[in-house]
């Protein structure tokens, strides 16, 4: 089967798309024949092998694993011994190791059903992206209907879920993005949406009860400022350096300014959830949330898919379609 598999970290150019042999699923897993996959910063983060953090678990020297791309979905090929909740053909999403391949294994607790109303390229837009949306909005910010939320980087992958699952929650959702973008976050529910190329929102007078902050442009500061008194900060995203010391000021910054007064100023690592995935299955199939599409690319355009995510301006989600969609 063919993949995208790479042995040294660097640029995209260090991937290479060749054959490499069919995995064959583990007892606790499902062989998925992909049908499409997305793309996420993590996946060029591991690519890269930076922030140098990222080598404790992908690899001190060189990558210990070949495969790249986590989201997947796709049609179930083959059973492991012990897998009870599957069967032959059933039409799965979730997270994997090596989704940017013909083939792949993934444990059958982190795969669900895909909804037949949802197409393979939207399945797979979802698990890392949404995540970190649902997590961050429910878990960190226990989100309730009439909140006042703000969604910095409204337009990215994670910002166009975040937007909607706050809409889906019955918050009123102000999201922050470039002039190209205000349409399309207006179309996905946003009440108001902030050009950030002609106004800086931590200057104005709005206030909010939920900051969900994909970019992390901001000093937490300034980000404070535009909480309500008990607001809440979530960041997400955020600008990292090689050696992640930036990052880590912010979260100790945050925890720091968090003793001060009754906002909270939050981090946010995502975690692979079954729970989550099906959270979303169910608001996919009611239609209450529509995962945005940017580009497409095919196997063979992986290294050029993650050099467009790079710049750091997709519109919604970067699919890898293989077939079936
Ligand atoms: N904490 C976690 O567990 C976790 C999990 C997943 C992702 N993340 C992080 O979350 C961040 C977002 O991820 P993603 O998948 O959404 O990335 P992405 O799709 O690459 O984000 C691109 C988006 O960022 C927007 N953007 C860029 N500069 C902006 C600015 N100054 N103000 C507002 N929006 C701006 C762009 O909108 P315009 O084109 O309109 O500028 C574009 O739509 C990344 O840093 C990622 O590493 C964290």
């Amino acid at each position: 089967m063919k993949a995208a598999v790479y042995t040294r970290y660097g640029p995209p150019d260090v991937l290479q798309i060749m054959d490499v042999e069919k995995p064959v699923p583990r007892d606790n897993e499902v062989l998925i024949k992909v049908c499409a996959a997305s793309l996420n910063p993590l996946d060029w983060h591991f690519m890269r092998g930076t922030p140098y953090a990222v080598r404790i678990i992908a690899g001190l020297r060189k990558p210990k694993f070949s495969g790249l791309g986590v989201d997947v979905a796709g049609q179930v090929e083959a059973l492991g011994a012990k897998v009870s909740q599957f069967k032959l053909g059933d039409e799965v999403f979730g997270s994997c190791k090596g989704a940017f391949a013909e083939y792949v294994c993934a444990s059958e607790s982190a795969v669900v059903m895909k909804p037949a109303t949802v197409t393979f390229e939207q399945a797979a837009a979802v698990p890392v992206a949404a995540y970190t949306a649902l997590q961050g909005l429910r878990d960190k910010g226990h989100l309730r209907p009439g909140q006042k939320v703000l969604v910095n980087g409204a337009a990215g992958g994670v910002g166009t879920f975040a937007v909607q699952i706050a809409k889906s929650f019955g918050a009123d959702v102000t999201g922050v993005c470039s002039t190209r973008n205000l349409s399309m976050v207006r179309s996905i529910g946003a009440d108001r949406v902030i050009d950030y190329t002609l106004e800086d929102f931590t200057k104005s007078a709005s206030r909010y009860d939920l900051f969900f902050d994909g970019v992390g442009n901001h000093s937490l500061s300034a980000s404070r400022r535009v909480l309500n008194p008990k607001g809440i900060y979530i960041g997400a995203g955020g600008t990292t350096d090689n050696w992640t010391i930036g990052p880590l000021l912010r979260a100790v910054s945050s925890l720091v300014l968090s003793l001060f007064g009754d906002q909270k100023l939050l981090m946010l690592l995502a975690k692979p959830s079954k729970e989550d995935l099906a959270w979303m299955r169910e608001h996919m199939e009611s239609g209450e949330i529509t995962p945005v599409i940017d580009r497409r690319y095919n196997l063979n355009e992986v290294p050029e898919a993650i050099r467009y995510l790079e710049i750091g301006h997709a519109r919604g989600k970067v699919i890898i379609t293989l077939e079936k969609n």
